[in-house]
């Protein structure tokens, strides 16, 4: 059996690093081997979006490389299709695997149904429903295609029984993100907060937050860093209420560093003593920043989960979620505030005075790749 594992952007090369480690282990066994073939589109591709986290993770070097780039949802989509049809076509393989919802999971889902070539989707089965997120488009798009959907949890496979999908292809495999997570924190735990710090800023930190002593920050969705307005307002909240009560570490995506930019907020952000603003961090930086903060806030899907399991208070700037299962009402440490900074304001002043609580949800136990190469051998 052969499979064409597809990664795109940032956090699918969280997600297909188990798998990879899964497909090696199987293949010291005696049992009938897979190839598989590692595609990499290209829409993430500078060393601090792409390359540092295929070191860090141990991700070998893509078969291809699609070189897509930046551009608009329509550039994005049309080249990989176009591209990926080129590589489906010489490699001819079984499945088609894709993680998660970026245009690399679209895009490459329809192109390899057109082949006639049987889709498995990890990571199925998530809604928000906010058609006007592009990752909702692409996990409609993408379940509604393929063959195989390895949900994370029972609201996924939930929402996939309710929208009609034929019961026998949804598996609930657990989150396999959370494998990767296990796997590191070792090794992020015995990383120094202030070395992290050092290296990954541009300016000269004089501060250094100690442990469960300050927020991390990660912010790039459009619907918060697209609009003046809406980034105005989150930055005035920023230095004039949270950084004056606990410092701020905030890793700056390159689209929200570019807005930063045109909006003329960087260098009022920059000179304020208690934020730290530092380059986008590896996946062990990342999770030692986080395993340590008094809190995140964020607009990221990826850390609301792995807060979830590490027990850190999390802020979720969003109307709404497509992961509910890390929301306090479903056990997790999640609270969605969208952008009210009223909202903000009372969630992060209640995160000072909280515990860190660690829950994790069925099977988010690091065997889900096992458990989702298991299921593609067996359809
Ligand atoms: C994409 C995903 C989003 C995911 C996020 C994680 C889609 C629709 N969106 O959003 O779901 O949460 O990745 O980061 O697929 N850029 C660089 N270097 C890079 C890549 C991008 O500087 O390596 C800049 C480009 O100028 C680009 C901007 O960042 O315009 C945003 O990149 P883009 O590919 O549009 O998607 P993200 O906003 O990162």
């Amino acid at each position: 059996m052969k499979l064409a594992l597809v990664v795109g952007a940032r956090p699918n090369f969280v997600k297909i690093s188990p798998l990879i480690k899964a497909i090696n282990e199987h293949n010291k066994s005696t049992l009938p081997q897979i190839e598989y073939i590692l595609v990499h589109t290209g829409q993430h591709y500078d060393s601090f979006m792409s390359d540092s986290f295929f070191q860090s993770l141990q991700i070998p070097k893509p078969h291809f490389n699609l070189g897509i780039g930046s551009g608009t949802h329509a550039e994005q989509v049309g080249n990989t299709m176009i591209a990926f049809e080129k590589v489906l076509k010489s490699e001819q393989p079984d499945w088609v695997v894709v993680v998660g919802d970026v245009n690399a999971t679209l895009a490459c889902s329809i192109t390899a149904k057109k082949e006639q070539i049987k889709v498995c989707h990890i990571e199925a089965g998530l809604r928000s429903g906010d058609m006007t997120m592009p990752e909702e488009i692409n996990r409609l798009v993408t379940d509604r295609l393929s063959d195989l959907l390895l949900t994370p949890d029972q609201l996924s496979s939930k929402n996939l029984r309710q929208e009609g999908t034929d019961v026998d292809k949804i598996k609930m495999v657990g989150n396999i993100m959370i494998d990767t997570l296990n796997d590191a924190l070792e090794t992020a735990g015995m990383l120094k907060l202030d070395e992290i710090i050092q290296r990954n800023s541009a300016d000269e930190v004089n501060k250094n937050p100690e442990a469960d002593s300050y927020a991390l920050i990660t912010l790039h969705r459009p619907s918060n860093v697209d609009q003046v307005e809406d980034l105005t307002k989150i930055v005035q909240f920023f230095i004039d209420q949270a950084a004056s009560q606990i410092p701020l570490v905030w890793p700056v995506h390159p689209r929200t560093l570019k807005n930063l930019e045109r909006f003329e907020l960087l260098e009022t952000l920059r000179k304020n003593n208690n934020i730290i603003l530092l380059q986008p961090l590896n996946y062990f930086d990342m999770l030692k920043l986080n395993s340590q903060a008094k809190m995140v806030i964020t607009d990221s899907g990826g850390l609301q989960e792995e807060c979830t399991v590490l027990g850190t208070p999390c802020i979720t700037m969003r109307f709404n979620t497509e992961r509910p299962i890390t929301l306090q009402e479903h056990g997790g440490t999640s609270v969605l505030v969208g952008n009210d900074l009223s909202k903000v304001k009372l969630s992060f002043n209640a995160a000072l005075n909280q515990k860190r609580e660690s829950r994790i949800p069925e099977l988010w136990d690091g065997h889900a790749a096992v458990r989702c190469l298991a299921e593609i051998i067996k359809y």
